[in-house]
């Protein structure tokens, strides 16, 4: 088990499997990009699957999910995927990108055992989404998640950041769009983990912002049951569609919190916000054994901190950025 000092179990595994990225979004990194990892950095797909293997098989995890930078950018990730759905007991299998590339790969990927799917979209305006995302790719995404929906990953869900000045009047839009199409749309307040340290708290559009803007046009009647999903969820309308908003900032979920993080260099993150990092992969390639990497693994998590630190006016963001993190 992966148990920490508070007295929480994570069973939710984030594997980050490049910190590149085919976009650019405004809220996330520079025009310019980042200065990426080396390859002999990255841990390779051999790796990976070994370190899932640890997890799923010593410490418990239940549900992995594969992140990046875009984790479609990752030439391995249907072979990693397939050979992580052969590990028993079978995790639960799922993909946070951003839908581009997804057209040509949801089947195969839906054949090597992925369960799910979670895709990034701020806009239904395709002028808009060049100006957040600083590409003219709309239209790619659109199809990545259609073609992902056809594949028979269930649920499709689109995950959403307002910003002020650029696409924050157009909640009712995007849940109109969603609603039309079947996936799970989220909310999801914008974290300081940009790479330029832009991020204003007075800029933020607030989960009470979003929720007031929907009620202009929809019903929303609170769902009990949040569990340890970042994700409050409400049923539109009577049902039974679903919208939900994930209020890092003004609401943290930190007392439930079941997720481990794995960064695409091997360093094992408690949480998004966490300043230490444990060294996985040196300890692997200096040829420890399961056992070993297993209680690295746990040592990692005993320290996780009470929460994000958000709320402490002596908050820093951590070194990393999001991309770089594994959302
Ligand atoms: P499911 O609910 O299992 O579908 O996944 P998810 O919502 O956790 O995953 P996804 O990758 O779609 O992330 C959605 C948003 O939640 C992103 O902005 C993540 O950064 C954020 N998020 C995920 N895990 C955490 C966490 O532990 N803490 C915080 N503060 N945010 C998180
Ligand atoms: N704050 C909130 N969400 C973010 N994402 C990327 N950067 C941030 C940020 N600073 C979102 C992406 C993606 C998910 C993994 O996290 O849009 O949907
Ligand atoms: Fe890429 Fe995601 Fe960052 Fe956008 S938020 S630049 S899609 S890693």
């Amino acid at each position: 088990m992966l148990l920490d000092t508070y007295g929480r179990t994570a069973t939710d595994l984030r594997v980050s499997l490049t910190d590149r990225c085919n976009l650019r979004c405004t809220y996330c990194m520079p025009e310019e990009g980042l200065s990426w990892l080396a390859k002999p950095e990255l841990l390779t797909d051999d790796e990976i699957v070994r370190l899932v293997d640890i997890a799923v098989t010593r410490l418990g995890v239940t549900e992995v999910r594969f992140t990046g930078g875009e984790p479609l950018l990752r030439p391995g990730l249907v072979s990693i995927v397939e050979r992580c759905a052969g590990l028993r007991p079978r995790p639960r299998l799922s993909l946070t990108t951003n839908g581009i590339g997804l057209e040509r790969t949801a089947v195969a990927l839906r054949a090597a055992g992925l369960d799910r799917v979670n895709v990034s979209l701020d806009t239904t305006d395709p002028e808009v989404f060049a100006r957040i995302t600083r590409r003219r790719r709309h239209g790619d995404v659109l199809r990545g998640l259609a073609a992902a929906k056809a594949a028979g990953l269930d649920p499709v869900k689109v995950n959403s950041v307002l910003m002020p000045g650029l696409n924050e009047t157009e909640a009712p839009d995007l849940l109109a769009w969603a609603v039309e199409h079947g996936y799970e749309l989220r909310f999801i307040e914008q974290m300081p983990l940009d790479a330029q340290h832009g991020w204003r708290r007075s800029d933020m559009v607030t989960a009470g912002d979003i929720l007031e803007s929907l009620r202009t046009r929809f019903t929303l009647t609170p769902e009990e049951e949040r569990g340890s999903a970042p994700a409050e969820r409400w049923l539109v309308d009577g049902g039974p569609h679903r919208v939900g908003v994930i209020a890092s900032v003004t609401r943290p979920f930190c007392r439930t919190c079941d997720r481990t993080r794995l960064t695409a260099d091997g360093q094992v993150r408690t949480c998004l916000f966490a300043r230490e990092e444990s060294d996985l992969r040196g300890a692997l390639r200096s040829g420890a054994d399961d056992a070993e990497l297993a209680e690295r693994w746990r040592t990692a998590m005993w320290g996780k901190k009470a929460g994000s630190g958000l709320d402490d006016p002596s908050f820093v963001q951590p070194q990393r950025p999001m991309s770089a993190i594994g959302g």
